[in-house]
C-alpha cells in the first residue's frame, strides 16, 4: 500500500509566482483558483490502485468514449485544510469524509478507496503545495476535492474497469460573499433531487447536475439557494442544493431533518449536532414538513433557521420564497447560529481544545 512517500513526484516547471500566489491568497473567491500540482493514482480490477502520483497540475486527456461522459459513473468529496495561527495546516474529520466516499463509491458500482489511502493522497498533496493553504484569518482554507470517475473507454452500461482518482485544491474565502449574510432559499416545488433508492445519499455528480435546473430557478427568483422537499410526497424538508439544513426552536432544541436514504449525511451536520449538546443545547433529527417551517416560523416557535456544509460552514438563511409567497426567518444571524459558528471554526482553525479529536495534522 503507498504511503505519501511513495507517491512519485514529479513537480511542476511553471509554479505559479510567490506574487501572484500571494495575490490570489488574498482574494480566493471560491472554486476559482488551483494550485500547482494535482494527486493521481488509476484503478483496474487486476491491479487494484496503482500508479500513485503527485504531477503538475494540468488537464486530463479525456477520450470521447470514456464511460464517464455517457453513464456518469463518478463521485467527489469536499473537505478543507486550514493554516493555523502557529503556521501548521490541519484537516477537520477527513477519516468521515473517506467513509462517505466508501459509500458513494460502492452506491455506483465504483471501487473501494481504502481510508488511508485517501488520506495520503490528501496529505501528499497538500505537503507539496502547503504554501498554497492561505492564513487562517478571514476563513480563508484550501478547499480539498478528491474525485474518482470512470476512465474506461467503451459504450455500454456496466461498471468501468478502469478507474481514475485524483485530488486537486483550490484556495477558498467565504463561500457567500456576502459573508454572515443571512441567505435567501427558494422552495422547489416541481423538481426535487434525490428518490427512494436512487443516490441521494451518495455523492456523485449526477445528483448535483439534477439539481441545476432547481438551482437555476432559484437564482432567476432573487434567491441564494434551493430548498429541496422529498420526492415521493412533496412534504418534508430534504437539503438544500449544496448544504444541510437546521432549525432552532424557542425551547432550545435544534432540529435536522433524518436521514432517509437520499439526503446527504453532511460532516458539518454530524459535527453540529455534536457542538449543539455540548453546547447545552438539544439536537434532535426528526422528519420536518415545509408546513411545519412555515408554522413555526409564524407561531414564533422555530426562532433561527441555518445551513450548513464544509464550503459554507454554519450560514443563517433570512428568506424562505415560493412561488406566490415569502417568509422572512430572520434578518441577521441569530445568537444559536452565531454561537455553533463560532465553536465550530474555533476548532477548525486551532483556537480552542480539540476535545473530539477531529483535527489531522497535514503539515
Ligand atoms: C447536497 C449536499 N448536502 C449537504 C452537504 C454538506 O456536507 P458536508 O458538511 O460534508 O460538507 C453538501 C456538501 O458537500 C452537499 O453537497
Amino acid at each position: 500500500m503507498a504511503k505519501p512517500t511513495d507517491f512519485a513526484i514529479e513537480r511542476t516547471a511553471s509554479a505559479v509566482s510567490a506574487q501572484r500566489r500571494a495575490d490570489i491568497l488574498g482574494d480566493p473567491g471560491f472554486g476559482r483558483y488551483f494550485t500547482d500540482h494535482m494527486c493521481v493514482m488509476e484503478w483496474t480490477p487486476e491491479k487494484g490502485w496503482y500508479a500513485a502520483r503527485i504531477k503538475p497540475y494540468g488537464p486530463f486527456s479525456v477520450d470521447p468514449a470514456s464511460s464517464v461522459l455517457h453513464y456518469a459513473q463518478e463521485i467527489f468529496e469536499g473537505l478543507k485544510a486550514y493554516r493555523h495561527a502557529d503556521g501548521s495546516v490541519w484537516t477537520f474529520r477527513p477519516e468521515v469524509n473517506a467513509a462517505r466516499f466508501q459509500q458513494s463509491a460502492a452506491r455506483m458500482a465504483l471501487p473501494h478507496l481504502p481510508e488511508d489511502l485517501f488520506l495520503q493522497a490528501i496529505e501528499a498533496l497538500v505537503r507539496t503545495d502547503s504554501d498554497w493553504v492561505p492564513e487562517g484569518g478571514g476563513e480563508r482554507s484550501l478547499y480539498l476535492r478528491p474525485f474518482m470517475f470512470a476512465s474506461e473507454v467503451f459504450l455500454g452500461v456496466r461498471p468501468s474497469k478502469h478507474v481514475t482518482f485524483a485530488v486537486i485544491a483550490s484556495p477558498a474565502g467565504p463561500y457567500f460573499p456576502g459573508g454572515l449574510e443571512p441567505v435567501s432559499i427558494w422552495l422547489s416545488e416541481e423538481f426535487t433531487r434525490a428518490a427512494p433508492g436512487g443516490t441521494g445519499a451518495a455523492k456523485c455528480g449526477g445528483n448535483y447536475a439534477a439539481s441545476l435546473i432547481a438551482q437555476a430557478e432559484a437564482i432567476d427568483n432573487g434567491c441564494d439557494q434551493v430548498v429541496f422537499l422529498d420526492a415521493a410526497n412533496k412534504h418534508d424538508i430534504e437539503e438544500l442544493g449544496g448544504m444541510n439544513i437546521f432549525f432552532v426552536h424557542g425551547d432550545g432544541t435544534i432540529v435536522t431533518p433524518r436521514l432517509n436514504g437520499s439526503i446527504l449525511e453532511g460532516v458539518t451536520r454530524a459535527s453540529v449536532l455534536a457542538l449543539a449538546e455540548e453546547l447545552g443545547y438539544r439536537a434532535e433529527e426528526r422528519s420536518v414538513s415545509i408546513e411545519q417551517w412555515r408554522e413555526g416560523v409564524v407561531s414564533g416557535d422555530i426562532e433561527e433557521v441555518f445551513a450548513c456544509g464544509t464550503a459554507a460552514v454554519v450560514t443563517p438563511v433570512g428568506l424562505l420564497k415560493w412561488r406566490g409567497g415569502q417568509l422572512s426567518c430572520g434578518d441577521e444571524s441569530g445568537k444559536v447560529t452565531t454561537t455553533i459558528r463560532e465553536r465550530l471554526l474555533d476548532v477548525q482553525y486551532g483556537r480552542v481544545d480539540d476535545a473530539h479529536g477531529w483535527l489531522h495534522r497535514l503539515v
